[in-house]
């Protein structure tokens, strides 16, 4: 294991010579980075959202698609795009678990196979095929394999054991690269400052983790040590994916208590993502808590959409209309950590910054990150990642 510990690290040089010549932000198709991303099972679309008979368009990480859910239940990503003449795919109807397109009414199998085509000789078909993408369910997401080949295994990360409420997050697109919110998502000490407004940062403040990584052979370890030696585990599974304990939202009153999420940070294109969430409460389902639970949520989701969008408020605080101080919104952490990363830029340089000793897991992954892409440049295989054990799980320490 490589261990990266506060000694080890004493200079910015550290970092910065383990980005040279690798663009660690970039998915785009055929970089190194999309090449990476692409070999493992990415989150692209929250499950309810898409519904049996209805087809939508998504672009992940520079590229269009068309998810669809067919018949049977099962989800489909196809290509954007009908290849007779160019129309939308979304734009057409599902039948079974099959897509036709709208403009002259080929019909498409969820492999991508052209099975009809109603005014050609019926051997011009077979010899048709869009791209299909394997997609499935899981946690109340959408996942999606871009890469070449047979897809790793399903599902790509374990989840908390035992009897839990899933609770599924409203999506949020936020304008700016994937990789600043995934390494905020492992960024202990921001919790204090960003998010205290409304506290007080200065009590948070008095005792700030001491941040420690690990990388393990499906992601990075983290740990945040507290004075009294209480340790706060949590984990980040390769490629974007963050597993921590959280407080209640903003809006739920405590209900529910601290939860485990599940978080995904999946590029939309270079200067776009999606935050696709979910997580499990500690209450018995079916229970009368569950429904109390479920009685509170519901009334939470009521005032997340009768409030402005979190992002146009963030996008407000950015352009300095607003103080950050006192803004309150019933997504206040989420308004919060957008005016944070995409306040950064769209996608920026990262080479002037100057990143201490508490920046140390963001230092431990792009170091993981840099030798992988260099890897992948270098036409090397890399490192063969596997999922992770399902008894390693986040824990608070206190
Ligand atoms: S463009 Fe799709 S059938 Fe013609
Ligand atoms: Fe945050």
């Amino acid at each position: 294991m490589n261990v990266v510990t506060p000694q080890d690290f004493s200079s910015e040089a550290d970092w910065s010579s383990a980005r040279a010549g690798v663009d660690l932000a970039t998915t785009k198709p055929g970089t190194p980075g999309g090449i990476f991303m692409r070999r493992f099972w990415v989150a692209v679309h929250r499950s309810q959202d898409i519904a049996r008979g209805e087809a939508k368009p998504i672009r992940i990480m520079s590229e269009n698609f068309t998810i669809y859910r067919g018949a049977s239940g099962a989800v489909h990503i196809v290509d954007a795009h009908c290849p007779h003449r160019f129309a939308l795919m979304h734009l057409g109807w599902v039948e079974g678990d099959d897509i036709r397109c709208v403009y002259h009414g080929w019909k498409y199998d969820g492999t991508g196979q052209c099975i009809e085509q109603p005014a050609e000789d019926s051997s011009f078909a077979r010899k048709v095929k869009i791209r299909s993408i394997p997609a499935r369910d899981y946690l109340g997401l959408v996942f999606a394999y871009f890469g070449d080949g047979e897809p790793p295994a399903f599902p790509p990360f374990p989840c908390k054991q035992g009897n839990a409420v899933l609770d599924v997050w409203v999506p949020e697109q936020v304008p700016c690269n994937w990789l600043q919110s995934y390494e905020n998502s492992m960024d202990e000490v921001h919790v204090a400052f960003t998010h205290a407004p409304g506290g007080s940062h200065a009590s948070l403040a008095v005792d700030l983790p001491k941040v420690s990584a690990e990388e393990t052979p499906w992601g990075m370890l983290r740990h945040g040590v507290r004075r009294d030696g209480k340790i706060r585990v949590s984990l980040h599974y390769a490629p974007n994916i963050t597993r921590v304990l959280v407080p209640p939202r903003t809006g739920m009153d405590g209900v529910g208590g601290w939860r485990e999420i599940y978080f995904s940070f999946t590029p939309i294109d270079d200067e776009n993502h999606l935050w696709l969430l979910s997580g499990h409460v500690d209450i018995e389902p079916g229970s009368a808590a569950a429904d109390e639970y479920a009685a509170k949520q519901a009334e939470y989701d009521r005032s997340v959409a009768a409030a402005r969008p979190a992002i146009e408020v963030a996008r407000d605080l950015i352009a300095g209309i607003g103080r950050f101080e006192d803004t309150r919104h019933p997504n206040l952490a989420v308004v919060q950590d957008v005016a944070t990363q995409a306040g950064q830029g769209r996608m920026v340089r990262r080479d002037g910054e100057r990143l201490g000793r508490s920046d140390i897991a963001i230092i431990q992954w792009r170091k993981i990150l840099a030798r992988e892409l260099r890897a992948i440049a270098d036409g090397k295989p890399g490192k063969q990642w596997s999922v992770a054990p399902s008894d390693i799980v986040p824990t608070l320490g206190f």
